[in-house]
Formats: structure tokens, C-alpha cells, sequence
């Protein structure tokens, strides 16, 4: 029987250690270590005097299996994402903050997959069947044949999906409320979430079952994160968006059965998740046209092309060290695409606070957005609206060159499609194949940008308005 022994785990990337410290050394998290009983490891384990093992069979890499049978669940932006759908068998982890929408993405999914007639359960250990069943009502859900538990207890849950017919789809909500018996650590930390999930896998290779894990995200270590299990299961999903706006992105981020950079994008309501089959539509919709600052990019999301806005403010700073900040952008990318405007365009934003934004709440991180960033900095610094009609695409390199990017004619494409009539773009990639009716505009550097952005119009600055008006004017 192996010894257990005391140990301090980080809840947010579950490294070990055999003294408690304010700070995690391999994540870098403060105020994460929690002591928890770990088994020491079998004798032996080192490698020294390992037990003679039994041969396997080595076997050819080209098989006679069937090809993977998919469970699709109806709903085409989740289906997107997993690859064309769950896969019998596989784990998938769902992560995301609290009160981002999974659960409620989830009964969504399940009650799809039991209309078509999958046999679904839904084990909840945070809600009480009441209330899972009111919010079911909420989404004009409730006549799904979907099953319900409330369980917490890991045995238990698993006793009850083993009786009867195997379930083809279980949803466990969450993996953090899940506690084993046989570990003796609280519900919630490192080595209760890697029991649970180990136990749920092995469940899902037996019985053939997809088993979809909700994580909560924390930030504060009470609970563990799902970082510390997405080494076990097969797919790992985040779903993201921003409290403020009601957008709701799925991302895969791992995916043994299918590519990891697509997203599907969701639009919530009072009647639950919508799928947005038209990203581009939605991001850019809202957009003022003639506002100094805001740049249309043509980005992709794994094989779709979306067009999202990015928006940039520039103004001269009261501070010492002038602000910096993003959302939905890298900072280090920002900061670099500030130097290369300084250092080869001659541009000087060294004494400007700078804000970079992109609309609606997604998240921009290939290298082909520096060129609509660049663009909306020196537009907001020039005070110069860009065309309207115009999208973006291309890298920056340090060097101040605008390289060009792969997917060049789908991102045309798509920006064509939204009615768009121009586009700006590396100087040097080839003849992309545009549609016809779009003018395209080529930057070979950050200067060529930034002459380009200096010629054109700027509106005569108005004054500044009152703040209070009155509700009728006389
Ligand atoms: P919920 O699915 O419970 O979030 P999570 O499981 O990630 O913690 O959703 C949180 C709240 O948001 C819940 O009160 C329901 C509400 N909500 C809607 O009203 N419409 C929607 O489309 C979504 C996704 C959530
Ligand atoms: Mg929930």
C-alpha cells in the first residue's frame, strides 16, 4: 500500500511542493498552494529494480477500424468547434468564468442530441434538479428527453450512469463539485479534480460514452482551475466572451480529434445561446463609420474568415509613464507595433497615453491584425478616419516592413461579401485573386501606412458638446 504523504499543490497548475510558499514558482500564481494528501509514489517508480514487465504486441500504424463515427449535436457552431462533432468515447473538457454560459450551452446541446434521439444525461452537482429544470422551461427546453441527477459524490455518479443503457452523451457539471471518497484531500483541489477526472475517462473508453467536463475558471485558487486536467482528456474547449457584452465565443484549444483554431460564436438571450452563422455581420455592424481610429480587420478564425473592428485611442498623456492598455489584443504586440511606428515611420507616441480595443468582445491573436492596428494608431494620432469600406490585413515586421499573410483571398472574399470595396495589404505578397469589385491598396512598410494615413481627409474637429442637454430644444 503506498504511503500518502503531505504536500502543498498549486490550484493552478498543479505543481507540488513540500513547503507552502505566497507564490507559485512554475505559474508565478499568488496565494494557490493548499495542502493536499498526495499518494508518495510506488516503490520502485524511480526506475531502480523495476518489476519484468509482459511484451506487448507491436502492431502496423495502418488499421481496419471503421472510421470515427461522430455524434453531431445539432448544433452547428459546437459542431464547428469539436471537429464536426463529439466523438463516442472522448472526454472533452468545457472551461470558462463563472456565469459565462456553459451550463446553459450544455442542456442546450443535450436537449438537441435527445430530440434526435441520442441518449443524454445531465449530472449537475451545483443546481438542484428544480432549478435545472425551471432554467430548461426558461429555453423552451423542457420536453427534451434529457436525464437528470444531482450528484457530487464520484461513486455515486458513477454507479448511476452505470445502470441501465449506457448514456451516448453525459454532461458532468462541474468537475470542481465532484468529490472521491477515496481521496482525501477537500472537493475542489488538484488531486480530487485529476481522481474525477481520471474516473470519468476511464467511464467514457468503457461505455463508449462522450463525456463533456464543465471547468470553472478561478482566479483565485480557492478552487483548482481546469489547467490541471486538460493533459487527460482528449479536447479542451474555452468558452470566452465579455460580461458586458453578449457575445459568447467557443475556442478549442486542444482537440485530439480535430483542428484547434476554430470558434463558434454565440449570441446570448433571454432564450438562451443563439448560433451567429455571420460573424463578420455582427462584429463590424456597430461600427461608426468616419471615427478617427477605428480599423477594420480581415482576420481568420481557423478556416472562417471573420471581420472584427479594431479601435485605437491615442492622446497625449498627463503622466510621467503614459498608459498602455488592450482588450482582446496582445499588450507585447502592441508594444512592439509602437516601436516599429517610432523607430522606422518616425512617429512619435513615446509621450501618448494608447488604447487598443477590439470590438465585441473577441479575442485577436495572429500576427496579421498588426496592420489594421497599426492603422487605427495612426488614425486616432492623425485624427484621420480610414475609408469606411476599407479592411486590413498584413504583419509587421521590426524591421518596419508589411509582410503578407496566408489566407489573403478568402479574407478578400469575405470582405467582399459584406459589401466592402477596398482593401489594404502587404506590397509584396503576389496577386492574391480579389473580387473584382474591390480596389486594393498595397503598403510595402509602416511609412508607406503612415503616408497613406496622413493624406487623407480629416473632418473639421468639432467642439466639444455640452454634457447636459436639454430633453427638447425650445
Ligand atoms: P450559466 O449557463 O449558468 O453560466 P455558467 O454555467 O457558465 O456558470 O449562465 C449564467 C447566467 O446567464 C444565467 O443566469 C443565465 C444567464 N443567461 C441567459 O440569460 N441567456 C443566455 O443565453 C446565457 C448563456 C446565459
Ligand atoms: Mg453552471
Amino acid at each position: 500500500m503506498a504511503k500518502s504523504q503531505l504536500r502543498f499543490v498549486c490550484q493552478a497548475c498543479g505543481s507540488a511542493y513540500g513547503k507552502w510558499s505566497g507564490r507559485c514558482d512554475n505559474c508565478g500564481e499568488w496565494n494557490s498552494l493548499v495542502e493536499e494528501t498526495v499518494a508518495a509514489p510506488l516503490p520502485g517508480a524511480k526506475g531502480a529494480g523495476l518489476p519484468k514487465g509482459r511484451a506487448g504486441r507491436l502492431v502496423p500504424l495502418k488499421g481496419d477500424e471503421a472510421p470515427l463515427k461522430r455524434i453531431e449535436s445539432g448544433l452547428a457552431e459546437l459542431d464547428r468547434v469539436t471537429g464536426g462533432g463529439l466523438v463516442p468515447g472522448s472526454a472533452v473538457l468545457i472551461g470558462g468564468d463563472p456565469g459565462i454560459g456553459k451550463s446553459t450551452l450544455l442542456i442546450q446541446a443535450l436537449a438537441a442530441l435527445a430530440r434526435a434521439g441520442h441518449a443524454t444525461v445531465y449530472i449537475s452537482g451545483e443546481e438542484a434538479i428544480a432549478q435545472i429544470r425551471l432554467r430548461a422551461e426558461r429555453l423552451g427546453l423542457a420536453d427534451a428527453p434529457v436525464l437528470l441527477a444531482a450528484e457530487t459524490n464520484l461513486s455515486d455518479v458513477l454507479a448511476t450512469l452505470g445502470e441501465g443503457r449506457p448514456p451516448e452523451v453525459t454532461v458532468i457539471d462541474s468537475i470542481q463539485t465532484l468529490w472521491s471518497p477515496a481521496v482525501e484531500s477537500a472537493p475542489g483541489t488538484v488531486s480530487q479534480l485529476r481522481a474525477g477526472t481520471e474516473a470519468l475517462i476511464r467511464f467514457a473508453k468503457q461505455k463508449a460514452s462522450a463525456v463533456l467536463l464543465v471547468g470553472h475558471v478561478t482566479k483565485d485558487g480557492q478552487i483548482a482551475g481546469p489547467r490541471v486536467i486538460e493533459h487527460m482528456v482528449d479536447t479542451v474547449l474555452y468558452f470566452e466572451g465579455d460580461r458586458g457584452h453578449q457575445f459568447r465565443i467557443l475556442r478549442a484549444v486542444k482537440n485530439r480529434f480535430g483542428p484547434t483554431d476554430e470558434i463558434g460564436v454565440f449570441e446570448m438571450s433571454d432564450r438562451g445561446l443563439r448560433e451567429v452563422q455571420n460573424p463578420s455581420r455582427l462584429f463590424i455592424s456597430a461600427r461608426e463609420a468616419e471615427a478617427p481610429g477605428s480599423a477594420i480587420l480581415a482576420g481568420m478564425e481557423g478556416t472562417r474568415p471573420v471581420l472584427t473592428e479594431v479601435q485605437a485611442l491615442v492622446s497625449p498623456s498627463p503622466l510621467g509613464t503614459p498608459r498602455r492598455a488592450v482588450v482582446g489584443f496582445d499588450s507585447n504586440r502592441l508594444a512592439m507595433i509602437l516601436a516599429v511606428l517610432e523607430a522606422r515611420a518616425g512617429l512619435r507616441i513615446g509621450a501618448h497615453d494608447v488604447y487598443l480595443n477590439v470590438a465585441g468582445g473577441l479575442k485577436v491573436r495572429e500576427p496579421a491584425a498588426d496592420l489594421a492596428a497599426a492603422a487605427a494608431l495612426v488614425s486616432s494620432l492623425h485624427g484621420a478616419p480610414l475609408p469606411a469600406q476599407a479592411v486590413l490585413f498584413g504583419e509587421i515586421a521590426l524591421s518596419g516592413a508589411v509582410r503578407p499573410v496566408g489566407q489573403s483571398e478568402q479574407r478578400l472574399k469575405e470582405a467582399a461579401k459584406l459589401g466592402l470595396t477596398a482593401a489594404v495589404i502587404a506590397g509584396n505578397g503576389g496577386e492574391p485573386a480579389a473580387p473584382s469589385h474591390l480596389r486594393l491598396k498595397r503598403v510595402e512598410t509602416v511609412s508607406d501606412l503612415v503616408a497613406w494615413v496622413a493624406g487623407l481627409p480629416r473632418p473639421e474637429r468639432t467642439g466639444v458638446k455640452p454634457l447636459l442637454q436639454p430633453v427638447t430644444d425650445g
